[in-house]
């Protein structure tokens, strides 16, 4: 099949590259002159410093000029187009909202294309962005506007985590084509033949409104998983005395109707879509007058849990910021990826400088260089006071305390470091209770507060 995927960022590119693997031939197009030239470039680490996914760049080496191709014009690609996949930015407007103006952008320069098209083969239009439900008739409508012959849409929302990008796409759970026709059905299933009739893989076709809301459902379920954990499990733990956290976890996660994923505490999820598609279903329940009490809920416990860890420094541990030295240790969004949006990061260095503290001494093992590009002294000049280092033991050393914000493995072995390079009174504050040795530390005197455990320290 010809695909031209538009959008060549988290979600487009890894779609793009698999999509290429499966013997397409595919056309990544974006409009971003210098992403394009990056990725043509074929260098790992040129194609990283957009998007950092475990195996990505290999898959581009090996498929690039055979069947992948990038582009940063339109015009030459349309003849013979089967499909066109839409993964373009939906970010929120300031009321929650979903803002559609990158989709309509995009949208006018390739509804002219493929009415002028001269072959005219069907073709079909496939949002794989996440999108407020109904928005499949808006791309519909303008197609039509258009008078574009011969076309479909379809929505085939993408579910791929960060960090296992090339994985997901190559075995995803599922996979959701909403359409109206048997022959845009038939389409996609072409395009995805390796997963139809899969024995694993649910593949699972619908309309086009519930492909679209089975995205949002899922994504703030997941949310919710999170929030529940984060807003009853860490709270019950750290305000009842013995209430062991993992012990609540394994307990209560036994009863095989009780999903274990999500029962990780944590300082708040971030990344590009949680924070986003939540404000959007509750927008969407708003605008057709229904509650959205329970989605407002699971999105304030998740933004109080991104900063609630700095107020019991303060309050626990009487902790004055003012002209400290601050480890931070983690600062994407999660492990496996240098993708920084809404990364609870953010809320702690933006949380730290507003209380004064003398240096941020900042280290994450991908995401040194988007770090930069978020505290850019240029914006706000508080931000000379993040500094970056090569290693934990780096930023550790020299610092009066400590915050881990990433779940990245290497943590889990830093309490030597911490031994060897801050001695004691010194205070960790865990966000993603990454120390399980934890107890060893009380008792050679550190003060330990984490997610989901009252502070440690050591009796007198
Ligand atoms: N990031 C994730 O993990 C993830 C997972 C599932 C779904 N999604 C959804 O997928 C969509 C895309 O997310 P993303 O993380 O890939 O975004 P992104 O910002 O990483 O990538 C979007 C790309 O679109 C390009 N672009 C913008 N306007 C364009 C235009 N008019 N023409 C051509 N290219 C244009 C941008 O330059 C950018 O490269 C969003 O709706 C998101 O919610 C994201």
């Amino acid at each position: 099949m010809k695909i031209i995927v538009i959008g060549t960022g988290f979600v487009g590119l890894p779609h793009a590259a698999v999509c290429a693997e499966y013997g397409h031939e595919v056309y990544a197009y974006d409009k971003d002159q210098d992403k394009i030239a990056a990725y043509c470039s074929g260098d790992p680490k040129r194609i990283e410093h957009y998007v950092a996914e475990p195996g990505l760049s290999a898959v581009i080496k090996e498929t690039m000029n055979r069947y992948l191709f990038f582009t940063d014009t339109l015009e030459d690609i349309i003849e013979g187009t089967d499909a066109i996949f839409l993964c373009l930015p939906t970010p929120p407007n300031h009321n929650g909202s979903t803002d559609l103006s990158y989709y309509r952008s995009a949208l006018h320069t390739l509804a002219p294309l493929l009415a002028n098209r001269q072959d005219q083969r069907r073709v079909v239009v496939i949002n794989k962005s996440t999108v407020p439900i109904g928005t499949g008739r808006l791309l519909e409508s303008i197609l039509r506007e258009h008078n574009v012959p011969n076309v479909g849409i379809a929505s085939n929302p993408e579910f791929l985590p960060e960090g296992e990008a090339v994985e997901k796409s190559r075995r995803p759970d599922r996979v959701v084509v909403g359409a109206d026709s048997e022959e845009d059905f038939r389409i996609l299933r072409r395009i995805y033949s390796q997963f139809y009739n899969h024995v694993r893989i649910k593949y699972i076709e619908t309309t086009p409104e519930t492909a679209e809301a089975i995205k949002y459902v899922a994504n703030t379920l997941l949310l919710t998983y999170i929030s529940f954990w984060n807003g009853v499990g860490a709270r019950l733990a750290e305000s009842f005395p013995n209430v062991s956290m993992e012990d609540l976890k394994r307990g209560v996660t036994a009863d095989s109707r009780i999903s274990t994923w999500g029962s990780y505490v944590s300082n708040g999820a971030g990344g590009s879509c949680f924070g986003k598609d939540i404000q959007s279903l509750i927008h969407q329940f708003k605008s057709v007058g229904q509650p959205a009490d329970l989605l407002q809920s699971v999105y304030d416990i998740n933004e109080y849990q991104k900063s609630y860890l700095l107020d019991r420094a303060v309050r626990e541990c009487g902790v004055n910021f003012n002209q400290k030295s601050v480890a931070l240790l983690g600062l994407s969004f999660k492990k496996q990826t240098n993708d920084m949006r809404d990364s609870s990061a953010l809320r702690v260095v933006e949380g730290l400088l507003g209380r004064g503290v003398r240096e941020i001494r900042a280290y994450d093992p991908m995401a040194l260089s988007e770090a930069r590009r978020w505290f850019d002294p240029a914006k706000n000049h508080l931000y000379e006071k993040v500094h970056y280092f090569e290693s934990p033991k780096e930023a550790i050393a020299t610092s009066d305390m400590l915050f881990i914000s990433t779940d990245w493995e290497e943590f889990r072995g830093l309490s030597r470091t911490i031994e060897q390079c801050a001695p004691p009174p010194y205070l960790i504050i865990d966000g993603r209770r990454m120390i399980p040795d934890y107890a060893e530390l009380v008792e050679r005197g550190y003060t330990y507060l984490a997610v989901g455990s009252p502070t440690l320290r050591r009796h007198k």
